[in-house]
């Protein structure tokens, strides 16, 4: 992208989009009026790049870095880009999770300058009119959040909005999802957190959130200015309450191109997981029995998608979900349990009462446990050495987020299971020695599904966002991970590489928008080529 013509001068230099700061050369210094604004030298962006780093390591506390980035991506979008994408690994967590939570807790306090939209529901009748003030007159992405359940902080209300923001700056650095199609947008419906009301500072409407008809009618406005405004645009939901999250996806899924990352990349990158799994223990995804420890929005959502994988192997979707168990706060989930939802319904199966989670795995004889139940140290000794006891590399999946959420330790799995456990986490843990050999744990993050997704939308315009694009990315996910990286227990592809694997997941999803006739462009000779066409690299064109 080139400045326009009039933005030359003070005002290019305090344009984000296409500022270069030092790195102007005499020529564009000459040309659009930029001599003197500037001190002398001409320095490329990998010089700017490690001054970048520098002031990075002088700054001791992970927000005020998260500050310093966020001020940067204000002044000068491609070196942002640039310096995130020089360590993708390492800027990540500063970025978005687990930086981010704090920032949005933060958000009214530490403001000055954001990026995105708020749509205020006092502006209902007039979304459209709001969002033609955004500057740019394509949008292919938007991720957009309400506020109201913010990673696992609760409702933030308008601070919500550093999750869209992170989320995006992730699509790009991690995918190339071009920064100029995306938006990230907040649906300012109120705020339940009678603390943030309160407090003077906040930047948000002051009242109680707005539920049911009216909110979804404005909700229902929204779409229908992007549709209108941006017809390839997708949208993704973020971090809603789970009964709007659930009932937003159900609405439009088959209508428009969407999806909600919560609910699906979620499921997407546990199943990449199980894929990764078994390329160690060597049997098919539909040999594999599920024991989850837990029942609620992560189980329901991932027992799900890998019922539908399974069924893609051959089972019926019936015999797919009788392969997929949950355990929950009151014990095994059976059948004609009162009270289980529609979501749980279709995983509980006709069991005896079991006493505890050790005799489930006796009795079900699962090769999979995944935790996702929001409490630590659940899966103790006795439960891995259970596991271990059936199976000869039990998968031992404690997702759980934070750390001190896991449902057990790396080291745990390991020890207790004499070296055996094929393991991932919801969060980081630091590679493990045990009996002379060194163990890398996975950690199952949703960045490897959703920006893949992202550019694949972008390269097929996809009419759609199916089940099946989120299978073949966790597919495409799993089938990177080297022998040597297996060897050692890796069942993701280190995060230090996610612009290949991203690039990688994206070609095979496109392919399959291709297949299923949901693209809205021609299919070119080599959808490889083509998706990497679309990327983003953060590099500065010449202006002269
Ligand atoms: P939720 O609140 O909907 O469900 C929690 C479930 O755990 C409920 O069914 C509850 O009955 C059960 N539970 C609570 N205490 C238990 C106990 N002592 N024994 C057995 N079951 C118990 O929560 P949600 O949204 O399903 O998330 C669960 C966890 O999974 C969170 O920590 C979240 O961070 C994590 N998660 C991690 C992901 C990842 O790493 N990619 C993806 C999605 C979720």
């Amino acid at each position: 992208m080139t400045p326009a013509k009039h933005l030359r001068g003070y005002a290019l230099l305090h344009d984000a989009r296409f500022n270069k700061g030092s790195a102007f050369t005499q020529a564009e210094r000459d040309a659009l009026g930029l001599d003197g604004l500037l001190p002398d030298q001409v320095q490329d962006i990998q010089v700017q790049v490690a001054r970048v780093h520098n002031q990075l390591e002088a700054i001791a506390d992970d927000l005020q870095k998260y500050l310093f980035l966020s001020d940067l991506q204000g002044r000068n979008q491609t070196l942002f880009y640039a310096v995130l994408m020089s360590d993708p690994a390492r800027f990540m967590p500063l970025v978005y999770t687990p930086t981010v939570g704090e920032a949005c807790q933060k958000f009214d306090h530490v403001f000055r300058g954001t990026r995105g939209l708020y749509l205020p529901i006092t502006a209902k009748g007039r979304v459209r009119e709001l969002m033609k003030n955004w500057p740019e007159d394509d949008l292919r992405f938007i991720v957009v959040t309400d506020g109201e359940r913010i990673l696992g902080l609760g409702d933030l209300g308008v601070g919500g909005m550093g999750i869209p923001i992170g989320k995006l700056a992730l699509y790009t650095a991690c995918a190339g999802v071009p920064p100029d199609l995306t938006l990230p947008v907040t649906l300012d419906v109120g705020t339940n957190n009678q603390d943030l009301r309160e407090d003077p500072l906040y930047l948000g409407l002051r009242q109680e959130r707005v539920r049911g008809a009216e909110y979804h009618a404005f909700v229902d406005e929204f779409v229908s200015a992007v549709q209108e405004l941006y017809p390839k645009c997708c949208i993704q939901w973020e971090d809603f309450a789970n009964f709007n999250a659930y009932a937003i996806l159900d609405r439009y899924r088959d209508q428009i191109c969407t999806y909600n990352d919560d609910i699906q990349g979620t499921a997407a990158v546990a199943l990449a997981g199980l894929y990764g799994a078994i390329r160690i223990s060597g049997r098919k995804l539909s040999e594999q029995t599920v024991l989850f420890l837990g029942g609620g929005a992560a189980a329901t959502g991932i027992a799900e998608l890998i019922s539908e994988a399974m069924a893609l192997e051959g089972l019926t979707i019936e015999q797919a979900r009788g392969r997929n168990w949950l355990y929950d706060i009151q014990g095994l989930i059976t059948a004609g349990r009162d009270g289980l939802t529609d979501f749980q319904k279709p995983f509980s199966h006709e069991h005896p009462a079991v006493a505890s989670f050790v005799e489930a795995i006796e009795s079900i004889k699962p090769t999979a446990i995944v935790g996702v139940s929001t409490v630590p140290k659940l899966f103790n000794r006795a439960v891995i050495e259970a596991m271990s006891r059936i199976n000869p590399r039990p998968i031992i999946f404690p997702y759980s987020n934070p750390t001190s959420h896991s449902e057990c330790t790396a080291q745990e799995a390991y020890s207790w299971s004499a070296g055996r456990a094929i393991f991932a986490s919801g969060s980081p843990f630091d590679p493990v020695d045990f009996a002379g050999k060194t163990f890398i744990p996975g950690q199952g993050n949703n960045v490897y599904i959703f920006p893949a997704i992202g550019l694949a939308v972008l390269a097929t315009e996809a009419r759609r966002v199916t089940q099946q694009m989120f299978i073949c990315a966790a597919q495409a996910v799993a089938e990177q991970v080297t022998q040597d990286q297996l060897d050692s227990g890796l069942i993701y592809p280190p995060q230090s590489r996610i612009l290949e694997a991203s690039l990688h997941a994206a070609t095979r999803v496109a392919q399959l928008v291709f297949d299923h006739g949901l693209a809205r462009v021609p299919r070119p000779a080599d959808v490889a080529a083509h998706v990497r066409s679309f990327a983003y690299a953060p590099v500065y064109p010449s202006y002269v």
